[in-house]
């Protein structure tokens, strides 16, 4: 089967993105609008981008209508009347249903915190609050916003972010900062309503070992 993007709608299109780029990790980001209103939202859309200097990115799509999600409106910079800051959350598993919740579409201003009943923790150099259930909470001004096609419905936008401030559950890294993926329980989505967990996993050495002896 060979398909040209351009002959399928919008809706088969994000159907084949979800459904084909799996597992994908949960940015649970919480953002503040300009006159100070905490918001809270997963996307998966997001990954890390460099190490140096320490870069994250996610993807708010414009709403049906075109406009901005609520994310995008606190994350942008300010030049552009957002506020330029956001925390990155994780999505695990000890909340996994809480951060469903969280993408019910509330209108600008209601908090996602008082929907989840999760609980706002003060960030350390932005004013987005973070969540002070998550194992890890990245702090990030925002850098630049990418717009693929900008006020139309379901049009892309990459925010990329400059991570400030980290913050780790006590016993999650280890002095070498490897990450306890046990202690860790990420979950990460599927298409439609599914999701994954990451306690089946599996050890490979990379390169030519990879194959094995003969090779
Ligand atoms: C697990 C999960 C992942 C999601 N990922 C994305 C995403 O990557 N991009 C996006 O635009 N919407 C995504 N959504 C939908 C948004 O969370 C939803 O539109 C939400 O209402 C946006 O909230 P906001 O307007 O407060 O930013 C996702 C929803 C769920 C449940």
């Amino acid at each position: 089967m060979h398909l040209d993007p351009s002959s399928l709608s919008t809706p088969e299109r994000y159907k084949l993105l979800i459904g084909c780029i799996v597992p994908r990790p949960i940015a649970f980001v919480s953002t503040i609008s300009p006159d100070g209103r905490s918001n809270l939202a997963p996307y998966s859309f997001f990954n890390g981008v460099g190490s140096n200097p320490m870069m994250l990115m996610f993807c708010p799509a414009n709403a049906a209508d075109g406009g901005e999600k609520d994310t995008l409106r606190n994350a942008k910079p300010p030049t552009a009347g957002g506020v330029g800051e956001f925390v990155v959350n994780l999505a695990v598993e000890s909340y996994q249903r809480e951060v469903a919740a969280a993408a019910e579409e509330l209108p600008f201003g209601e908090s996602e915190f008082e929907l989840t009943g999760l609980t706002p923790a003060p960030s350390t150099k932005v004013r987005p609050p973070r969540v002070a259930e998550s194992p890890v909470a990245f702090e990030c001004e925002t850098v630049q916003v990418v717009r693929t096609n900008p006020g139309e419905p379901a049009g892309g936008n990459v925010v990329i972010g400059r991570v400030v401030a980290i913050h780790l559950a006590e016993g999650l890294v280890n002095e070498r900062m490897h990450v306890d993926p046990e202690r860790l329980a990420a979950i990460g989505r599927m298409g439609g309503t599914s999701y994954c967990s990451t306690r089946d996993r599996f050890d490979i050495p990379r390169g030519r070992a990879a194959l094995g002896d003969d090779a």
